[in-house]
């Protein structure tokens, strides 16, 4: 049976950090009765255009799902219950911001149905979590990890390293930390400046500056030693996890299995019978998104057919993401080529003979040297 998920996005928190370029809004007042039947009835939608799937896993992403009320997630879960058939071991994961729960609201959003929960810890020093613009503190988050290790069956937090002026050793002592206290998942980002964020024009004027690659690859190298040492190696470049961890949901994006995009600016991928995969985006501005699934049953802003070489693509971009590589097989089954068919054969020659990439005739992978290079290695395995 192959994957197939369903992602649902939340586009509210309770202010905007200021590095976060994801699709959040900070509302006066959002109307969690209205919210509720717009989801539904996308959900409704996607599941008349998916008949006969069974769904392994739901994720709901934000902005902070933690902030919908826990009925609507109970509702949603409901749902999908109800228009497919639903895998016995579904893995159900919320993103929780740990300034925004209690042990009520844990148990509230457990007894609808989540079971993992990720959360947006971020740091463990005060000083860096009032720079990231975060409304805990560390010993909140710490309080938050220890209450929903208690209520959640699996769980998993975010930090962002590779921070303004953070030092090889500070880092090393934070992330033992985060080890000590996380249980078998963990992810970890390096800080990105995106055009859009607070952050943009503060680091364009000096306000502080980031560290340079050589330093942040460092940086990078470090964490693989760490987590490696500790049990929680990469399974993909910023995600670590003990071996059968892994997070199932994302591991089907990384993997090009099928998901349905629910909700502002969500994104997804069906493939029909013929084997053509379509993407789709529903509209990011949340009151567009609700009007329009009020007036035609869906937010949809676009739907289009792949062509063979942009799916070619994206399966190799995601698929040298992870630590096992990209699957031969699984290739030939979601793009309807041979893998290697697809790759320009000198750029191909040249990443292996220069030891960026591995292949071993069932898995194409990028070898630490080459993990920080995806770029570059994408613009040598196809024409431009
Ligand atoms: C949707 S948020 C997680 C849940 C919740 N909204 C929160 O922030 O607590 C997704 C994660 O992406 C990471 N992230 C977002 N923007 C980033 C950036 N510019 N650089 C590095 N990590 C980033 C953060 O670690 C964040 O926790
Ligand atoms: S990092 Fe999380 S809480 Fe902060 S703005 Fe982005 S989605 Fe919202």
């Amino acid at each position: 049976m192959s994957a197939f998920g369903i992602y649902i996005h939340w586009p509210f928190c309770l202010s905007k950090c200021p590095y976060c370029d994801f699709n959040s809004h900070v509302a006066e007042s959002i109307d969690q009765a209205a919210w509720r039947k717009a989801l539904l009835r996308e959900l409704d939608t996607g599941a008349s255009q998916t008949p006969g799937r069974t769904v392994t896993s739901i994720f709901f992403g934000g902005g902070t799902p933690s902030l919908m009320d826990p009925a609507t997630t109970a509702a949603l879960i409901e749902r999908v219950g109800r228009n497919w058939r639903v895998a016995d071991d579904v893995e159900i994961t919320l993103e929780a911001n740990p300034g925004t729960v209690d042990a009520e609201r844990f148990a509230d959003i457990r007894a609808a149905g989540v079971n993992r929960l990720s959360m947006g810890l971020q740091s463990l020093d005060d000083a860096q979590l009032t720079f990231l613009g975060r409304r805990h503190d560390a010993a909140q988050g710490v309080k938050a990890v220890e209450l929903a290790r208690r209520i959640f069956p699996r769980i998993s937090f975010d930090l962002i390293y590779a921070r303004p002026g953070q030092g090889l050793e500070q880092w090393r002592r934070e992330l033992e930390a985060a080890i000590a206290m996380a249980a078998d998942h963990l992810s970890l980002y390096q800080l990105t400046i995106e055009p859009g964020t607070a952050f943009h024009p503060m680091a364009a004027r000096g306000a502080f500056v980031m560290p340079d690659d050589d330093h942040a690859a460092a940086l990078f190298e470090l964490t693989q030693e760490v987590t490696e040492a500790a049990g929680l190696p990469a399974y993909e470049i910023s995600n670590h996890a003990a071996p059968g961890a892994e997070c199932r949901h994302n591991l089907l994006y990384w993997r090009g299995d099928d998901f349905l995009g629910i909700g502002p600016g969500a994104h997804g991928r069906l493939t029909d019978e013929a084997g053509v995969t379509r993407a789709h985006r529903r509209h990011r501005a949340p009151e567009i998104w609700r009007n329009r699934v009020e007036q035609q049953g869906e937010g949809t802003e676009e739907s289009v057919a792949l062509a063979r070489e942009e799916r070619a693509l994206e399966l190799v971009m995601m698929g040298l993401r992870l630590t096992e590589g990209l699957s031969a097989t699984g290739f030939r089954q979601r793009a309807g080529q041979e893998l290697t068919s697809a790759l320009r054969p000198e750029g191909l020659r040249e990443m292996l003979d220069q030891y960026f990439l591995n292949w071993n005739n069932e898995f194409l992978q990028t070898t630490p040297k080459g993990r920080l290079l995806l770029n570059s290695i994408l613009q040598e395995l196809f024409p431009r």
